[in-house]
C-alpha cells in the first residue's frame, strides 16, 4: 500500500523524493499487512468471545428453567446438578478431553428436559405404570432432543440426551442402540443417572444402601451399562466417597434442601 501511494504521487505530481529503499518499503508493507490481520483476528475473537458467551447464557437459561422444574418436586430436586457431577467425574476418570467434558456437562444438566412436557400424575405416580404412561415417560429423551435440537448449537448435547435411557444389550430406549454404537458420553450419562435415582429416594421407596447400589450396578456391567462406565465410576467412589452424601434421603424431605 505504501509502496502504491508513494508511486501515486510521483505519477500525479511529479514529486521528486528521494528513492526510498526497497527494503524500507516492504519493511512498511509487511507492517500494515502483519497491522490489519492482527485487528481483524482480534475481530473475529471479539465476535466468537460473544458467540460463545450468548450460547452460555442460553445453557444457563434452560438449565435455570429445569431447576425451577425439578425444585417443585422434592423427589428429584438437584438431580441434573448431581448427575452432571458424576458424569464429569467419570468422563475425567476414563480419559475424556475437555471439551468432551463440557458437552457430557451441559448434557447432564439438561438430559430430562423432555419431561417438562409430561404430566406430574404419570412422573409422581407411586403405583406401577399402566402401558399407555410408560409409553409417554419413555419418549421424554426424544422430546429433550426435540427441544435441544430447535438451539442450533446443542448438537452433541441433543444426541447424548437422546441416547441416555439405551442399554448396552440393546434392550433400552428410545432409539435401541447396541454397544459401542452408544457415545461414551450416552453411557456416561447413563450411569451417573442411574446412581443418582439409586443414591436418593423416590415417590415409591426409600434411598437404597450403598452396597445394593454398588451390587446393582455392578449387576448391570455389561448388560445395561458399559463395563468400563461402571468401573470408572466405582474408582471415582473410592476416591471420593463424598460423592454418596450428596444423594437426597427422606430426613431432606422436612428440610427441603435447595437445589445445589
Ligand atoms: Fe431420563
Amino acid at each position: 500500500v505504501a509502496f502504491a501511494v508513494f508511486r501515486l504521487g510521483y505519477a500525479l505530481f511529479g514529486i521528486e523524493l528521494q528513492p526510498v529503499p526497497d527494503e524500507l518499503l516492504l519493511s512498511i508493507t509487511l507492517g500494515l499487512v502483519a497491522y490489519l490481520w492482527v485487528r481483524q483476528m482480534k475481530m473475529f475473537q471479539d465476535l466468537d468471545r460473544s458467540a460463545t458467551a450468548l450460547q452460555d447464557s442460553h445453557v444457563k437459561t434452560i438449565s435455570a428453567l429445569v431447576k425451577t422444574v425439578e425444585a417443585k418436586d422434592a423427589y428429584t430436586q438437584g438431580h441434573s446438578d448431581r448427575v452432571r457431577d458424576v458424569a464429569v467425574e467419570i468422563g475425567k476418570k476414563m480419559g475424556l478431553d475437555v471439551q468432551s467434558l463440557a458437552v457430557v456437562s451441559r448434557a447432564a444438566m439438561l438430559h430430562d428436559i423432555g419431561k417438562l412436557g409430561i404430566q406430574d400424575a404419570i412422573l409422581h405416580k407411586k403405583e406401577p405404570l399402566t402401558d399407555t404412561e410408560w409409553q409417554i415417560l419413555r419418549d421424554h429423551p426424544r422430546r429433550t432432543d426435540e427441544i435441544l435440537s430447535t438451539l442450533g448449537f446443542l448438537d452433541r448435547e441433543s444426541r447424548i440426551a437422546l441416547l441416555h435411557h439405551e442399554r448396552w444389550d440393546g434392550k433400552g430406549y428410545a432409539v435401541g442402540l447396541k454397544n459401542h454404537e452408544i457415545p461414551v458420553e450416552s453411557c456416561i450419562l447413563a450411569v451417573a443417572d442411574c446412581f443418582d435415582a439409586m443414591n436418593s429416594r423416590r415417590p415409591y421407596r426409600e434411598r437404597l444402601p450403598r452396597e445394593t447400589v454398588m451390587a446393582e450396578l455392578d449387576k448391570g456391567r455389561g448388560s445395561q451399562h458399559r463395563p468400563a462406565v461402571v468401573d470408572a465410576l466405582f474408582d471415582v467412589l473410592r476416591e471420593q466417597p463424598e460423592m454418596w452424601a450428596r444423594g437426597l434421603s427422606s430426613s431432606d424431605q422436612q428440610t427441603s434442601r435447595p437445589v445445589a
